[in-house]
């Protein structure tokens, strides 16, 4: 063959492998409102940064008439390009070929870009669009799955890991996404269930329809899955983007440094008056955030799932740093099951990735009840605990209002290496608030009053049975008086060094933006083990 014509071989090939399944299941992809592999991929790296491997793979199953059809590539299109000019690892599963079902040599061009990120260092995106394992593979298939999860396992904490979920993405193939660090969803097309309706109708008689089981939405919001939902796929794209820019190349780098004209000194007036006189009385959090970080942007994590609890990125002087706060305007701010798990899970990948985290404390406690107690608020609740004392990042946490108890010290308290604790003047630092504790400490008074009331009523008196009744109210209000002036303001705890400064609200952002440049040259490690026994 002259040598122009093996070009034309190899330009006719390379045009083949990018048709994938070919024109009319393009149409479909396109019908149902779909973009392709290659698309995606397009819309995801910067313009012409794309290089791809394994473009000329093919299935090596014989099973079925397999070897009969076969399309190049196999059904994912694998490679490496840039966002924002930094390095990124992508695999992005063609669901024009066999339904972009996975094969064993599927697998392979998986790992292999899986791999060659952890070698150089660089997160990994993979764009999901799947049927699962491709039946006519059996256990090839399966193996192929195994070998991806020990990637996603051991690449964990090493190099970013990000899903995106566009199409199905059912049975066992929903555990990569899980074993990664944030998982997106499309909100049309998409959706991620280890059985799927027919199975749940079989074993349990439940009827439910596909959106209803896994859809993007039930995921965002009830079970916690997704982190991202994107209205369309352009706007999932654009967020893994946005994701990316946060966040470092691997668990040696630092997130880049993006400078800003926001003043690192700017002070924030409305700060002074967000908190109301009433301290029932809800606030936005949010408002708090935008408040303090440059130029107003926050890019927020799980923002519908567990909303008592908000975490997110932003930057704070250039550096990105990870904001968790209570959310006063959703259950009090209360903990709960999963706004712990959602805090927790935060928090372990930003210390992985050496982003500082800054904590804005308002939390009235854990929730009570039944209901808290029997899904494990325990565990979840040390998760979150253990997630803060463990993380070795800089820890900036600065209370804002009500830090009670076992919420106090799992909100980045001191005594878990916090580097620097601010609180405002109107925090209150207690074991609880002042009604309950006065219930509790008074306990043998009341019972006193309500007896000798009773006896006055029982013996005709009604007028003493009102005065014993008046007596105890004003005493009881005389203690929590007393226990208000003590705890409820942040200076019992500053007494003692638990705070390390009381600080005016307006200047808040300045305060933590010094404090994480203080912090930057922090070294602290923890002690050399196999690994931790994180309560799961
Ligand atoms: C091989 C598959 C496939 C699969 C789809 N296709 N899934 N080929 N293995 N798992 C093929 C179809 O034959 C069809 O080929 C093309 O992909 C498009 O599929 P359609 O059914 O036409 O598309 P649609 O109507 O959109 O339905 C999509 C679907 C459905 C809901 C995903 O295809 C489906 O239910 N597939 C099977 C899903 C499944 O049970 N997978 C195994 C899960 S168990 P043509 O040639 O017509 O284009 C699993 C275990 C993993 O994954 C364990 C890991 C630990």
């Amino acid at each position: 063959m002259a040598f122009e014509e093996k070009i034309k071989e190899l330009l006719d090939k390379r045009s083949l492998a990018k048709q994938g399944g070919g024109e009319k299941r393009i149409e479909k992809q396109h019908e149902q409102g779909k973009l392709t592999a290659r698309e995606r991929i397009a819309l995801l790296l910067d313009e012409g940064s794309f290089e791809e491997f394994d473009m000329f793979v093919t299935h090596r199953c014989v099973n079925f008439d397999m070897q009969k059809q076969s399309f190049l590539g196999d059904g994912v299109v694998t490679g490496y390009g840039t966002i924002d000019g930094r390095l990124v690892y992508v695999f992005a599963q063609d669901f024009t070929v066999f339904g972009g079902s996975l094969s064993e040599t599927m697998a392979l061009k998986i790992c292999k870009v899986m791999d060659q990120a952890m070698k150089v260092g660089a997160p990994v995106i993979g764009l999901n669009d799947s049927g699962g394992a491709r039946i006519q593979e059996g256990c090839n298939a399966l193996a192929g799955y195994s070998e991806i999860f020990e990637r996603n396992i051991l690449a964990s904490g090493v190099v970013p890991q990000i899903s995106a979920i566009f199409g199905p993405c059912a049975g066992g193939s929903v555990y990569s996404p899980a074993l990664t660090d944030f998982i997106l969803m499309s909100k049309e097309n998409s959706y991620m269930f280890l059985t799927g309706p027919k199975v749940v109708k079989t074993v349990t008689g439940e009827d439910v329809t596909v959106e209803k089981l896994g859809g993007a939405m039930v995921h965002a919001t009830k079970s916690g899955v997704a982190h991202f939902v994107g209205e369309t796929e352009e706007d999932t794209i654009q967020k893994i983007r946005t994701l990316v820019s946060y966040i470092p190349s691997n668990n040696f780098e630092e997130a880049p440094f993006v400078a800003t004209e926001d003043p690192i000194d700017r002070l924030e007036d409305s700060l002074n008056s967000i908190i109301p006189e009433n301290p029932n009385m809800a606030y936005d959090v949010k408002d708090v955030i935008t408040g303090i970080v440059d130029d107003g942007n926050f890019f927020e994590v799980h923002e519908k799932f567990a909303q008592n609890l908000v975490v997110g990125f932003a930057r704070m002087g250039g550096m990105s740093v990870g904001i968790v706060a209570n959310q006063p305007k959703v259950m009090a701010g209360v903990l709960d099951c999963n706004a712990a798990r959602k805090g927790a899970r935060f928090v372990r990948f930003c210390d992985a990735f050496n982003i500082p985290l800054v904590t804005l404390v308002d939390v009235p406690g854990f929730l009570p009840g039944t209901g808290q107690e029997y899904n494990g608020v325990i565990v979840h609740g040390a998760k979150m605990l253990y997630a803060f004392g463990e993380a070795t990042v800089p820890k900036v946490t600065v209370t804002l209002r009500k830090s009670y108890g076992g919420s106090h010290i799992v909100m980045s308290c001191k005594q878990l290496r916090g580097d620097m604790n601010y609180a405002w003047p109107s925090s209150e630092i207690a074991v609880m608030g002042a009604a309950g504790a006065a219930g509790i400490l008074y306990a043998k008074e009341a019972k006193t009053a309500k007896t000798d009331a009773t006896a006055a009523k029982e013996a005709g008196d009604e007028a003493k049975a009102k005065q014993i009744m008046e007596e105890y109210k004003a005493f009881i209000k005389e203690k929590e008086d007393e226990y208000n002036e003590l705890f409820c303001t942040p200076y019992n705890a500053a007494k003692y060094g638990y705070i390390d400064d009381v600080i005016e609200p307006r200047n808040t952002r300045f305060r933590i933006i010094r404090a994480l440049e203080q912090t930057r040259t922090k070294k602290l490690t923890n002690p050399a083990k196999k690994h931790g026994n994180i309560p799961l």
